[in-house]
């Protein structure tokens, strides 16, 4: 019997837990023409939720395009990732292929086979164009492609907030918005998984995008909610998890849909016909060793004093890191250094501030940090 838990994306058909009202107001929301700024930590769910979203849009005829802007270094492939995307879309309808190859007039698409895929569809700019002026080009050309679109157009961009690690962000975000504004076809649903910087881009006043969509916070999912989720996906899996466990499941990592389908998957792969609290303990070995690689990676560029608060606030969450006390029992330094560490480690969305006290946001990653 094959694994019903999922490690690596979840595909669409994959039994998706609760989030309907969450589907519903994503899809009103796109349906209004209304731009919304979905954010919660990494691995909440924020990009199967939006493809969850499209899907519903794009039953319903709405043209639906998915754009991620991870790992994107200049102002050029930006509008790259526009006009491929926008390309990959419409290759399969021939008459909007067409459409877009007379709209996208700075991009030429360059169709290659692919002993993979079949087909690697990928652009090539014009001659002469870069630089500010093919991303104002390559917007428009979005827009004029959506003023075409008989239901308008939902457009996803993803991890949104890396934007703001190219030089000349802000000249960025300048040309985005003032295009952007104009595209009455078009909901934009801006994700993104660094809270701190994604807020700030449409919350503070000097920034082109300030209020030009609903904030829209996704939370964990209910932890009730999620272990009725986890018995039914063993049992579809011919296994039986008692009630207690599959509880203890979700509350351990705090409803987080990654790890639950990952410890869950581990658990699956390990245990008999009844799954026993002894498979739940070994499966959470695994996953603490799995993320391990990805965690390192996380504090590899850390200063000692950050790692130095890290690791304290996984220990001691606290309301007060700036007393004497709280600094020197977890030898945290100087006051300038904390107060740097504390900017620096909200801004990657490590750690947070929730009812005055400071604590790691990944509820693993803290477990991780408190044996290092
Ligand atoms: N509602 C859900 N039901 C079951 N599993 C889910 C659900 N939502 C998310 N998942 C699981 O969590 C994983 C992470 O989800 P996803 O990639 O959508 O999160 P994300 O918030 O976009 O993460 P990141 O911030 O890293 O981009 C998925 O691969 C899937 O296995
Ligand atoms: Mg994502």
């Amino acid at each position: 019997m094959k694994n019903p838990f999922y490690i690596r994306e979840l595909p669409f058909d994959a039994p998706f837990c609760n989030r309907e009202k969450e589907i519903n107001e994503l899809v009103r929301h796109g349906k209004n023409r209304m731009n919304v700024i979905l954010y919660s930590p990494r691995r909440f769910g924020k990009t199967s939720l939006a493809k969850r979203a499209m899907s519903v849009l794009s039953k319903e005829m709405t043209t639906t395009i998915y754009m991620d802007f991870m790992g994107t270094t200049s102002i050029d492939e930006i509008a790259e990732r526009i006009a491929v995307k926008t390309y990959q879309y419409t290759y399969a309808k021939e008459n909007l292929f067409k459409k877009v190859t007379r709209i996208f007039s700075s991009w030429r698409p360059v169709l290659r086979p692919d002993p993979e895929t079949g087909l690697n569809i990928t652009v090539e700019s014009v001659p002469g164009r870069r630089g500010r002026i093919i991303l104002e080009e390559t917007l428009q050309s979005l827009g004029k492609f959506s003023s075409e679109a008989e239901k308008g157009c939902y457009i996803v961009f993803d991890e949104f907030q890396e934007i703001t690690e190219i030089k000349d962000s802000i000249t960025i975000e300048g040309i985005m918005r003032s295009e952007i504004q104009q595209h009455n076809k078009i909901s934009y649903l801006f994700i993104g998984s660094r809270r701190r910087v994604l807020l700030d881009m449409f919350n503070q006043k000097k920034r082109p995008f300030y209020q030009s969509g609903i904030n829209y916070s996704l939370n964990p999912l209910n932890t009730d909610i999620l272990s009725k989720f986890l018995v039914e996906q063993f049992h579809l899996g011919n296994k039986i998890c008692p009630d207690e466990i599959a509880q203890k499941i979700s509350e351990r990592v705090h409803g987080y849909p990654y790890y639950v389908q990952k410890i869950a998957y581990f658990i699956y792969e390990l245990s008999g016909k009844k799954i026993t609290e002894n498979d739940y303990y070994n499966a959470f070995k695994l996953l603490l060793e799995s993320e391990k690689p990805l965690f390192e990676v996380m504090i590899q560029s850390l200063a000692g004093q950050q790692i130095a608060l890290l690791v304290a606030l996984a220990k001691e969450p606290t309301g007060v890191p700036f007393s004497a006390a709280y600094m020197s029992k977890h030898q945290l330094g100087s006051i300038g250094g904390v107060q740097g560490a504390i900017k620096k480690l909200i801004s990657l969305d490590y750690i947070e501030k929730s009812q005055n006290i400071f604590s790691i946001v990944d509820p693993i990653f803290a477990t991780w940090l408190t044996l290092l």
